[in-house]
C-alpha cells in the first residue's frame, strides 16, 4: 500500500510529508492544502498510467470523453508552488513485508512541462539495502516505459494486486 507521499514545492507545500495508514483522514481549515495533497496523488497515479506530463497537468479536451483526462486542478500554472517553476513528488510504496519502493519525479513547469529527473529505488527493509531500479533525466518516454514494465512484471510475479498495480489500474 501507499505509505508516504512527499511534496516539494507542490502547490501550497514547500516541503511536506503525508503518512498514510489504512484509514487516513485529512482534516484542516479551508485552503489548508487537503485538496492539494490529493491532487499530488492524482498526478502520480496518472504518471504511472504512462500519460504525458503536459496532458496530466493541463488535461486533454480532445480525449476527454474517451480517456477522461481532466486537468489537475489549477493546471500547469498552479502546479509548482509560486514563485517556483518546478516541483518534486515522491512516494513510498509497500511491496510486501520486506520490500518498499521509493519513486521520485521532478517536473519543470517553466515554459514547457518537462521531466527533470525520475527514479525508482527498491528498499529491502530487513537488509536495509537500496537498489536503484532506474534513474532518468529528461528521458521521459524511456523512463516511463521502464516504470510501467517494472510495475507490470512485479504485479504478475506476485500474482496479487499490490498498490503499484492498483495505481496503474485506476
Ligand atoms: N502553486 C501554488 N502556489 C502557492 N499556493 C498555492 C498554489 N496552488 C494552490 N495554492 C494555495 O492552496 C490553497 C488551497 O488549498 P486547497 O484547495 O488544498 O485547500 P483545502 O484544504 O482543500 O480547502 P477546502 O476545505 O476549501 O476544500 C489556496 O490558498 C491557494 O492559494
Ligand atoms: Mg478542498
Amino acid at each position: 500500500m501507499l505509505k508516504e507521499v512527499h511534496y516539494k514545492n507542490w502547490k501550497s507545500f514547500s516541503n511536506a510529508t503525508l503518512y498514510i495508514d489504512p484509514l487516513t483522514v485529512l482534516i484542516g481549515t479551508n485552503a489548508s492544502g487537503k485538496s492539494n495533497a490529493l491532487d499530488g496523488i492524482a498526478f502520480l497515479s496518472r504518471v504511472v498510467q504512462g500519460k504525458e506530463l503536459q496532458t496530466i497537468l493541463s488535461g486533454d479536451s480532445a480525449l476527454l470523453l474517451e480517456a477522461n483526462i481532466q486537468a489537475i486542478r489549477g493546471g500547469v500554472e498552479w502546479a509548482a508552488k509560486h514563485p517556483h517553476s518546478s516541483f518534486i513528488l515522491e512516494v513510498v510504496i509497500e511491496g510486501d513485508e520486506e520490500t518498499d519502493y521509493h519513486y521520485s519525479i521532478e517536473v519543470s513547469t517553466k515554459s514547457d512541462v518537462e521531466l527533470v529527473s525520475e527514479s525508482l529505488v527498491k528498499i529491502d527493509r530487513k537488509m536495509n539495502k537500496r537498489t536503484k531500479l532506474f534513474t532518468a533525466t529528461a528521458e521521459e518516454d524511456r523512463a516511463r516505459r521502464l516504470l510501467l514494465q517494472f510495475i507490470m512484471e512485479d504485479a504478475q510475479k506476485r500474482n496479487r494486486s499490490n498498490v503499484l498495480y492498483r495505481l496503474l489500474a485506476n
